[in-house]
Protein backbone atom coordinates (compact mmCIF):
# COMPACT_ATOMS: atom_id res chain seq x y z
CA UNK A 1 0.00 0.00 0.00
CA UNK A 2 0.98 3.83 -0.62
CA UNK A 3 0.44 6.26 2.01
CA UNK A 4 0.90 10.24 1.16
CA UNK A 5 0.78 13.10 3.10
CA UNK A 6 -0.67 16.20 2.05
CA UNK A 7 -0.05 18.33 5.05
CA UNK A 8 -1.46 19.17 8.24
CA UNK A 9 -3.63 15.79 9.08
CA UNK A 10 -4.86 15.00 5.70
CA UNK A 11 -3.13 11.67 3.95
CA UNK A 12 -3.94 9.28 1.13
CA UNK A 13 -4.27 5.81 1.28
CA UNK A 14 -4.06 3.47 -1.57
CA UNK A 15 -4.39 -0.47 -1.26
CA UNK A 16 -5.67 -2.77 -4.29
CA UNK A 17 -9.16 -2.48 -3.45
CA UNK A 18 -9.15 1.08 -1.40
CA UNK A 19 -8.82 4.44 -2.20
CA UNK A 20 -8.88 6.85 1.10
CA UNK A 21 -8.27 10.28 2.20
CA UNK A 22 -8.39 11.02 5.76
CA UNK A 23 -9.32 14.32 7.25
CA UNK A 24 -8.95 15.88 3.33
CA UNK A 25 -8.13 19.86 4.28
CA UNK A 26 -6.86 20.07 1.07
CA UNK A 27 -8.15 23.67 0.17
CA UNK A 28 -6.91 26.60 2.44
CA UNK A 29 -4.13 23.83 3.87
CA UNK A 30 -0.94 26.19 3.84
CA UNK A 31 1.15 23.01 3.12
CA UNK A 32 -1.31 20.95 0.90
CA UNK A 33 0.85 20.57 -2.57
CA UNK A 34 -2.30 19.18 -4.90
CA UNK A 35 -5.63 19.75 -5.57
CA UNK A 36 -9.07 18.43 -4.47
CA UNK A 37 -9.57 18.72 -8.42
CA UNK A 38 -7.06 15.77 -8.70
CA UNK A 39 -8.82 13.34 -6.69
CA UNK A 40 -11.06 11.37 -9.40
CA UNK A 41 -11.53 8.13 -7.99
CA UNK A 42 -11.70 7.78 -3.72
CA UNK A 43 -13.34 4.78 -2.01
CA UNK A 44 -14.19 6.44 1.23
CA UNK A 45 -13.09 9.57 3.27
CA UNK A 46 -12.37 9.04 7.11
CA UNK A 47 -13.31 12.26 9.04
CA UNK A 48 -12.38 12.14 12.38
CA UNK A 49 -14.13 15.20 13.52
CA UNK A 50 -15.96 18.09 13.01
CA UNK A 51 -13.39 20.68 12.86
CA UNK A 52 -12.85 22.71 9.73
CA UNK A 53 -9.19 21.78 9.17
CA UNK A 54 -10.24 17.78 9.43
CA UNK A 55 -13.71 18.40 7.62
CA UNK A 56 -11.79 20.49 4.54
CA UNK A 57 -12.96 19.57 1.41
CA UNK A 58 -15.32 16.44 2.20
CA UNK A 59 -18.31 17.61 1.10
CA UNK A 60 -17.02 18.52 -2.45
CA UNK A 61 -14.74 15.24 -3.11
CA UNK A 62 -17.64 13.09 -2.16
CA UNK A 63 -20.01 14.73 -4.18
CA UNK A 64 -17.45 14.17 -7.16
CA UNK A 65 -16.29 10.77 -6.47
CA UNK A 66 -19.27 9.05 -4.50
CA UNK A 67 -16.79 7.96 -2.31
CA UNK A 68 -18.05 6.95 1.41
CA UNK A 69 -18.04 9.21 4.46
CA UNK A 70 -16.85 7.31 7.06
CA UNK A 71 -17.30 9.51 10.55
CA UNK A 72 -19.12 9.26 13.88
CA UNK A 73 -22.64 9.39 14.03
CA UNK A 74 -23.17 12.81 15.47
CA UNK A 75 -21.61 14.27 12.48
CA UNK A 76 -22.79 11.50 9.93
CA UNK A 77 -26.46 12.99 10.05
CA UNK A 78 -24.87 16.21 8.79
CA UNK A 79 -23.38 14.03 5.89
CA UNK A 80 -26.42 12.60 5.09
CA UNK A 81 -28.80 15.28 4.83
CA UNK A 82 -26.71 16.38 2.09
CA UNK A 83 -27.40 13.41 0.10
CA UNK A 84 -23.94 11.86 0.15
CA UNK A 85 -23.02 8.10 1.34
CA UNK A 86 -21.96 7.99 4.59
CA UNK A 87 -20.94 5.00 6.77
CA UNK A 88 -21.69 6.36 10.14
CA UNK A 89 -20.08 4.30 13.15
CA UNK A 90 -19.08 5.18 16.77
CA UNK A 91 -15.94 4.80 19.50
CA UNK A 92 -15.12 1.01 19.51
CA UNK A 93 -16.87 0.07 16.20
CA UNK A 94 -15.14 -2.34 13.27
CA UNK A 95 -16.44 -2.40 10.28
CA UNK A 96 -14.89 -3.72 7.29
CA UNK A 97 -11.43 -2.61 7.05
CA UNK A 98 -12.36 0.24 9.75
CA UNK A 99 -11.96 0.85 13.49
CA UNK A 100 -12.99 3.39 15.33
CA UNK A 101 -10.85 4.51 18.72
CA UNK A 102 -11.68 7.43 21.08
CA UNK A 103 -9.57 10.60 20.69
CA UNK A 104 -9.79 13.29 23.36
CA UNK A 105 -11.16 16.66 22.06
CA UNK A 106 -14.01 18.56 20.50
CA UNK A 107 -15.96 18.35 17.71
CA UNK A 108 -17.69 21.58 16.99
CA UNK A 109 -19.21 21.73 13.74
CA UNK A 110 -17.79 25.57 12.95
CA UNK A 111 -19.56 25.77 9.84
CA UNK A 112 -22.49 25.60 11.29
CA UNK A 113 -21.65 25.16 15.32
CA UNK A 114 -25.86 25.60 15.93
CA UNK A 115 -26.36 21.90 14.89
CA UNK A 116 -24.59 18.78 16.31
CA UNK A 117 -21.28 18.13 15.55
CA UNK A 118 -20.46 14.53 17.07
CA UNK A 119 -17.10 13.79 18.87
CA UNK A 120 -14.11 13.44 18.28
CA UNK A 121 -12.22 9.85 17.38
CA UNK A 122 -9.52 8.69 15.99
CA UNK A 123 -9.56 5.27 13.22
CA UNK A 124 -7.19 2.44 12.57
CA UNK A 125 -7.33 1.34 9.08
CA UNK A 126 -6.24 -1.81 7.89
CA UNK A 127 -5.42 -1.72 4.14
CA UNK A 128 -3.79 -5.11 2.08
CA UNK A 129 -2.66 -6.02 5.58
CA UNK A 130 -0.94 -3.02 6.84
CA UNK A 131 -2.39 -1.72 9.78
CA UNK A 132 -2.18 2.21 9.98
CA UNK A 133 -3.96 4.53 13.25
CA UNK A 134 -5.00 7.89 12.87
CA UNK A 135 -4.83 9.92 16.13
CA UNK A 136 -6.89 12.75 14.47
CA UNK A 137 -6.71 15.39 17.16
CA UNK A 138 -6.10 14.30 20.66
CA UNK A 139 -4.18 14.64 23.89
CA UNK A 140 -2.11 11.82 24.75
CA UNK A 141 -4.37 9.30 25.98
CA UNK A 142 -4.22 5.69 28.60
CA UNK A 143 -6.50 4.46 25.72
CA UNK A 144 -3.34 4.19 23.76
CA UNK A 145 -1.92 1.70 25.54
CA UNK A 146 -5.00 -0.61 24.11
CA UNK A 147 -3.10 0.52 20.78
CA UNK A 148 -0.81 -2.23 21.35
CA UNK A 149 -2.38 -5.18 20.96
CA UNK A 150 -3.48 -3.86 18.10
CA UNK A 151 0.02 -4.26 16.17
CA UNK A 152 0.03 -1.08 14.86
CA UNK A 153 2.30 -0.44 11.80
CA UNK A 154 2.11 3.23 11.31
CA UNK A 155 1.39 5.63 13.48
CA UNK A 156 0.20 9.19 12.62
CA UNK A 157 -0.03 11.03 15.38
CA UNK A 158 -0.26 15.12 16.20
CA UNK A 159 2.56 16.80 17.47
CA UNK A 160 1.58 20.57 17.08
CA UNK A 161 0.81 21.03 20.89
CA UNK A 162 -2.06 23.66 21.75
CA UNK A 163 -4.70 21.43 20.55
CA UNK A 164 -3.15 18.28 20.32
CA UNK A 165 -0.47 16.61 21.70
CA UNK A 166 2.86 17.83 21.64
CA UNK A 167 6.48 16.49 20.18
CA UNK A 168 7.25 14.95 24.14
CA UNK A 169 3.67 13.14 24.38
CA UNK A 170 3.85 11.93 20.83
CA UNK A 171 6.67 10.25 21.66
CA UNK A 172 5.04 8.75 24.96
CA UNK A 173 2.19 7.71 22.74
CA UNK A 174 4.37 5.86 20.68
CA UNK A 175 5.62 4.17 23.66
CA UNK A 176 2.14 3.18 24.18
CA UNK A 177 1.41 1.93 20.74
CA UNK A 178 4.85 0.52 20.00
CA UNK A 179 3.93 1.17 15.96
CA UNK A 180 6.75 0.07 13.56
CA UNK A 181 7.24 3.56 12.96
CA UNK A 182 5.15 6.97 13.73
CA UNK A 183 4.84 9.92 11.04
CA UNK A 184 4.50 13.23 13.10
CA UNK A 185 1.48 15.42 11.53
CA UNK A 186 -0.64 18.65 12.38
CA UNK A 187 1.92 20.90 12.86
CA UNK A 188 3.12 23.51 10.82
CA UNK A 189 0.14 24.45 9.36
CA UNK A 190 -0.73 27.50 11.70
CA UNK A 191 1.47 29.86 13.46
CA UNK A 192 0.25 28.30 16.81
CA UNK A 193 1.42 24.69 15.84
CA UNK A 194 4.67 26.09 14.55
CA UNK A 195 7.81 23.23 15.60
CA UNK A 196 11.23 23.19 14.64
CA UNK A 197 12.93 20.47 12.69
CA UNK A 198 15.75 20.72 14.83
CA UNK A 199 13.06 19.85 18.04
CA UNK A 200 11.82 16.87 16.33
CA UNK A 201 13.82 14.18 17.86
CA UNK A 202 13.17 11.03 19.53
CA UNK A 203 15.61 8.68 21.24
CA UNK A 204 17.33 6.04 18.83
CA UNK A 205 14.85 3.02 19.30
CA UNK A 206 11.57 4.88 18.11
CA UNK A 207 11.50 4.96 14.43
CA UNK A 208 10.18 8.26 13.20
CA UNK A 209 8.94 9.02 9.43
CA UNK A 210 9.08 12.69 8.89
CA UNK A 211 7.70 12.96 5.78
CA UNK A 212 7.42 16.30 3.80
CA UNK A 213 3.84 17.40 2.57
CA UNK A 214 3.44 15.89 -0.90
CA UNK A 215 6.09 12.70 0.28
CA UNK A 216 5.11 9.28 -0.45
CA UNK A 217 5.93 6.44 1.41
CA UNK A 218 5.41 2.24 0.33
CA UNK A 219 4.91 -0.29 2.92
CA UNK A 220 4.51 -3.97 2.91
CA UNK A 221 3.75 -6.40 5.66
CA UNK A 222 7.08 -8.05 6.41
NI1 LIG B 1 -9.65 19.83 15.88
MN1 LIG C 1 -7.14 20.20 14.00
Amino acid sequence: MILRFLGHSAFYLEGEALKILIDPFLTGNPLCPVKPEEFFTLTHILVTHAHNDHVGDTVMLAKRTGATIVCEAGLADYFEEQGLSVLSMNIGGRVGPFHMVTAVHGSTLQSNPTRDGGIACGFVVTIDGVKIYHAGDTALTMDMLLLKEEHIDIALLPVGGRYTMDWSDALKAVRFIEPSFFVPMHYNTSIHIGLDKKNMVAPRDIRTKILAPGETLEYRTK
